[in-house]
């Protein structure tokens, strides 16, 4: 493209894509795909990057992804971003409300909010354009995180009505329950998707909405924070020239210029209507979509306010009533245990019923043998319960008063409760292990869940619930018998689920509809390319990556069986500890059996050939480095190298044989590599080395 039609096209894109943007963060109303969007943001980028000197400085694909922010900016408060004082008790209330009215009288009203869990924020607005939007940092500055806070779809850009000329307006961000279990939930697929171990990933989980919120708030990438639907209430506007008389009035104003303010508020005129409303939602509380974690009372008028004035570090117009983590005392009927897909052993109290933040909690965790030592659990013992964060309850304390004086010590079980094997635990690690892992129930059903799921063969109608009631019922052990299922062992085959918060047993059964899908799905995913297939196998850190690896580097089932250790060690990005896992995996003779039948059941056990990818030894022994841009993706170009018998290597070194330069490579690699006298070549002189002699 010459440079003048370049200019245009960059004009157009820009100028489109930004309109998407604005229906799609403004008005909440996308007016095209995702997909679509992508396409002509990747069109732009391409442009930008041969043509960057027509680039917008603030093109789409800087505002919105990219990676723009690698440290954000600190910027300092215009008003400083105080915090509140807060109280758990009505008495403490009270003496607020006696203080505020020895300055105020009688006659005066608070407003009463809800205390949002999220993270602080403060958006400046200049002539109604969102300018910067700043986190509450030390209170004096904070993080300059504006290009996310732009993702936030409920902030607005541009401001309607009758908005002052330059103010602030600050808020909470937030994410809602629903958010945070599907992303999580969505995260914790992916990591075991990477072969990641059960008892590692609840780490790696987010604990609670708000630190999802947070943690979304500070990436470094815009495209991202996008994904995590975070949502945002506004609470207070600061402007230079007055905009209102009291609190109430400032936050009606806010909503005509486009803010999203929460209307669970109320004006109250004493302490009983406060505390009334505080009572309310302590009520109401499970029933909203998002956390809240107490009250904002804040006195309404603003030259009451004015005269109340400030303490050093809070205003004495306001103060927070927060609630207490609920707690409830119960008995302790057993402790069972749950054996997970990768073989982890989660001890669970079984508690008799007992309500708590509006649900009936009679399960909780109990974690591991050390939790269950440092509670020094007896049998019967009376249990603190309390809901935190995370969703399945916590058992936190024994009332040691009532317990019986002939209660025994529970100890913690040396044999899976399931196949009986004993239990191992690994040096420095608080979780046990079933090793059983080839013919343990639950294993067994973790990996058939992992077959069935959308990143492996995708098949439809099978979910992790149905998948277990077919191994219950005897109908498959492994993924191979799923093959040999039949309508009339599907249709009307009826299993269990069970609710793991409330411990509940669900009565299930599969349709005719549902019996004709899955069949369809088992024979649709026999069309599904080698490299899920592999990835399908659930072989211990074999995750998407790998499996495409593995499948390009050796192209068929067959071929990768036969590979020693060393050629798939020796694989760029694998290493020993993977290729162990993919002898061993192998070496298993019933595994070897299942993938024999999978391979008469007709699934893709060899690379398309139409992904043309041929393969040869002809760069047998030779060593290559890539940098720069090339016409394929580095990945690709990387396993093209590896499918013709060449190694790609991480550094410059003095063995280096070749190192393809594509373009904007680093001058300093560049450097080296001369001074180190290695040849370098350009991806088509690469592409000629691959021509086979006649
Ligand atoms: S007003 C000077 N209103 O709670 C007044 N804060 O503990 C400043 N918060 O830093 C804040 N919901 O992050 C206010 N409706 C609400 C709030 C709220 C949540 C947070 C905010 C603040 C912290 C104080």
């Amino acid at each position: 493209m010459n440079s003048a039609a370049a200019k245009d096209r960059i004009t157009q894109l820009s100028e489109t894509l930004k309109r998407h943007n604005y229906a799609y963060y403004i008005l909440s109303n996308p007016s095209i795909s995702d997909y679509e969007f992508d396409q002509l943001l990747k069109e732009l980028e391409q442009l930008e990057s041969e043509f960057p000197e027509f680039a917008w400085e603030d093109s789409p694909t800087r505002i919105v992804g990219g990676d723009i922010t690698k440290n954000f900016e600190q910027v300092a408060h215009k008003y400083p971003m105080l915090s509140l004082g807060n109280t758990y008790s009505e008495a403490e209330l009270r003496e607020f409300d006696e203080r505020v009215r020895k300055v105020a009288g009688d006659q005066f009203a608070y407003v009463c909010e809800l205390k949002f869990d999220g993270l602080a924020i403060s958006i400046t607005y200049e002539n109604g354009k969102l300018l910067r939007a700043v986190t509450r940092g030390d209170g004096t500055k904070g993080d300059d995180v504006t290009a996310n806070v732009k993702t936030i779809r409920s902030i607005p850009h541009v401001l309607t009505g009758n908005f002052p000329p330059l103010f602030e307006i600050r808020g909470e961000i937030f994410m809602h329950r629903k958010t945070f279990d599907r992303l999580n939930q969505n995260l914790r697929q992916s990591l075991l998707e990477q072969g990641v171990d059960e008892d590692k990933i609840a780490d790696r989980l987010y604990k609670n909405p708000r630190n999802f919120a947070s943690g979304s708030l500070k990436m470094q990438d815009s495209t991202e924070v996008a994904k995590r639907g975070l949502d945002a209430f506004l609470y207070f506007v600061y402007a230079d020239q007055s905009v209102a008389s009291s609190h109430a009035e400032s936050l009606a104003l806010a909503s005509t210029w486009g803010f999203q303010v929460n209307q669970n508020y109320e004006l109250c005129r004493n302490m009983d209507e406060v505390w009334a409303f505080i009572q309310k939602m302590d009520k109401e509380r499970p029933k909203l979509s998002f956390d809240i974690d107490g009250i904002v009372i804040k006195v309404n008028a603003y030259d009451l306010q004015q005269e109340l004035g400030f303490t050093a570090k809070i205003p004495r117009w306001a103060i927070a009533y927060k609630y207490k983590t609920e707690s409830a005392l119960t008995l302790l009927e057993k402790v069972s245990y749950q054996v997970g897909r990768t073989g982890a052993i989660t001890p669970v109290a079984n508690l008799k019923p007992v309500s708590l933040g509006g649900t009936t909690v009679k399960r909780a965790s109990l974690y591991n043998a050390d939790e269950m030592e440092r509670l020094d659990l007896h049998t019967h013992d009376w249990v603190y319960v309390e809901k935190g964060g995370e969703i399945i309850p916590k058992v936190t304390g024994v009332a040691l008063q009532k317990r019986d004086l002939f209660a025994a010590k529970i100890t913690y079980i040396t044999a899976c409760p399931e196949c009986k094997t004993p239990l191992q635990r690994k040096e420095g690690e608080v979780v046990h292990y079933c090793p059983n892992d080839s013919h343990c129930p639950p294993q067994l059903i973790g990996r058939l869940e992992h077959f069935v799921s959308r990143r492996a063969m995708n098949i439809d109608g099978l979910g992790s619930e149905t998948v277990a009631g077919l191994f219950k019922a005897g109908l498959v052990q492994t993924y191979a018998d799923l093959y040999l299922l039949t309508f009339e062992q599907l249709n009307g085959l009826e299993f269990e689920s069970l609710d793991d918060v409330e411990g509940k047993v669900k009565k299930r059964s599969i349709k005719e509809k549902t019996a004709a899908n899955i069949l369809e799905g088992l024979a649709a995913s026999k069309q599904i390319p080698f490299e899920r297939v592999l990835f399908a196998l659930g072989i211990r850190m074999v995750g998407e990556t790998v499996a495409k690896k593995l499948a390009r580097q050796f192209g068929s089932i067959d071929k990768l069986m036969e590979a020693d250790k060393d050629s798939i060690a020796g694989m760029y990005e694998i290493g020993e500890k993977i290729a162990d896992q993919v002898i061993n995996f192998f070496q298993d003779a019933e595994n070897r059996n299942t993938i024999a039948k999978l391979q008469s059941a007709g699934l893709q056990f060899e690379i398309a050939a139409s992904e043309g990818l041929e393969r040869s030894a002809i760069l047998e022994g030779k060593k290559f480095l890539v940098s720069g841009t090339f016409s394929i993706s580095r990945d690709d170009l990387k396993a093209l190298i590896e499918r013709n018998g060449g190694k790609i290597v991480g550094s410059i070194s003095k063995s280096l044989d070749y190192l393809i330069a594509g373009e904007k490579m680093g001058p300093e690699k560049l450097k080296k590599a001369n001074d180190l006298q290695i040849n370098i070549i350009s991806e088509e002189t690469f592409r000629a080395l691959l021509v086979q002699p006649e």
